[in-house]
């Protein structure tokens, strides 16, 4: 990790959940959050990862717990934020970030595969707004939501046409949260990587359907650029953002019309 702008204590006091935070870049959020002073829960389906990642955090000085959630059954979800609000108090920050996709064209995809991806990304992220709401409203720092995204949704995306109909449903949905739930003091907004090195996502999206990235900035992205997006949005820099889509992808988006 890069030396952090962001002061060591600055979400000192707060507890955060992320989903899918025991790999890629959602373990890289949760690194992030502990870093900078937060509590850190880390939920997905696999005991092992979330064990694991509680430990590194744990073992480099930061308070974190690791808990099997799938996001796709609401009683889990809700039994993963009581468990976070027990065990440290209260949540103030839920980072949606847990996501299944793989490349299909979709005359090839079948009912199941559609509704898996949607389950996952679109009803996962629904799951955790519903579950944290009370609390995100009760913290006395301001609730924050944040969702992981891709600005591919909005571009259509061939061979993901499941992935990119949930993620534009995703970033809808935290439009409306934002504001719906502004008069609660939440502050509700995506982050939307380019492709980021090293993950699984640019393993199955990039390298195994041999795609090129085409990123301006000519580089991957890393965990790290997208864990420091998620600070600002969880600190007191990002007090009046709310309903928007933070794009960190090295200019990728804008490269695409060039016509890679
Ligand atoms: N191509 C076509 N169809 C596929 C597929 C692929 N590569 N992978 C899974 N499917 C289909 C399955 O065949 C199944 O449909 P069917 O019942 O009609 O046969 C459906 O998708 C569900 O698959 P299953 O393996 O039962 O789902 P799961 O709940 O065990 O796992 C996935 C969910 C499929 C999304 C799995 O890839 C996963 O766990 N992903 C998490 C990590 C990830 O995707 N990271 C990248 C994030 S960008
Ligand atoms: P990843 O490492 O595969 O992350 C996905 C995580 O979600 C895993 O930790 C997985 O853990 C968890 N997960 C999957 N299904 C789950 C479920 N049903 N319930 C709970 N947890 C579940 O992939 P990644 O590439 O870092 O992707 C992270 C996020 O970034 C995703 O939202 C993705 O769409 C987005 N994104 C990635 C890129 C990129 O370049 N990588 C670009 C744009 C956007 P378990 O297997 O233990 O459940």
């Amino acid at each position: 990790m890069t030396n952090s702008p962001f002061a060591p204590d600055c979400l000192k006091g707060r507890t955060a959940l992320v989903t899918g935070g025991g790999s890629g870049i959602g373990f890289a959020i949760a690194q992030a959050l502990a870093g900078a002073g937060a509590q850190v829960v880390v939920a997905s389906r696999k005991a092992d990862r979330v064990a694991e990642a509680a430990n590194v955090i744990n073992a480099i000085g930061g308070r974190a717990m690791g808990v099997v959630a799938d996001v796709r059954e609401p009683e889990a979800v809700q039994a993963a934020v009581a468990n976070a609000v027990d065990t440290f108090g209260g949540l103030d920050i839920l980072v949606a970030n847990a996501a299944g996709n793989f490349v299909v064209p979709f005359a090839d995809m079948s009912f199941n595969a559609w509704r898996t991806v949607i389950d996952i990304d679109l009803h996962g992220t629904f799951h955790c707004a519903k579950a944290a709401y009370p609390y995100l409203k009760a913290s006395s720092y301001g609730g924050r939501f944040i969702a992981i995204t891709t600005m591919r949704a909005l571009e259509g995306w061939p061979g993901c046409a499941h992935a990119a109909a949930a993620k534009a449903g995703v970033m809808s949905l935290i439009r409306s949260l934002a504001v719906e739930w502004g008069p609660d003091g939440i502050l509700c907004n995506t982050i939307a990587p380019g492709p980021i090195g090293g993950t699984e996502g640019v393993k199955r999206l990039y390298e195994e359907a041999g795609q090129s990235t085409g990123v301006p900035l000519g580089r991957l992205g890393r965990g790290e650029d997208i864990a420091q997006a998620a600070l600002y949005l969880c600190s007191d820099a990002s007090r009046f953002v709310t309903g928007t889509d933070l794009v960190v992808d090295g200019g990728r988006q804008r490269g695409q019309r060039g016509g890679e």
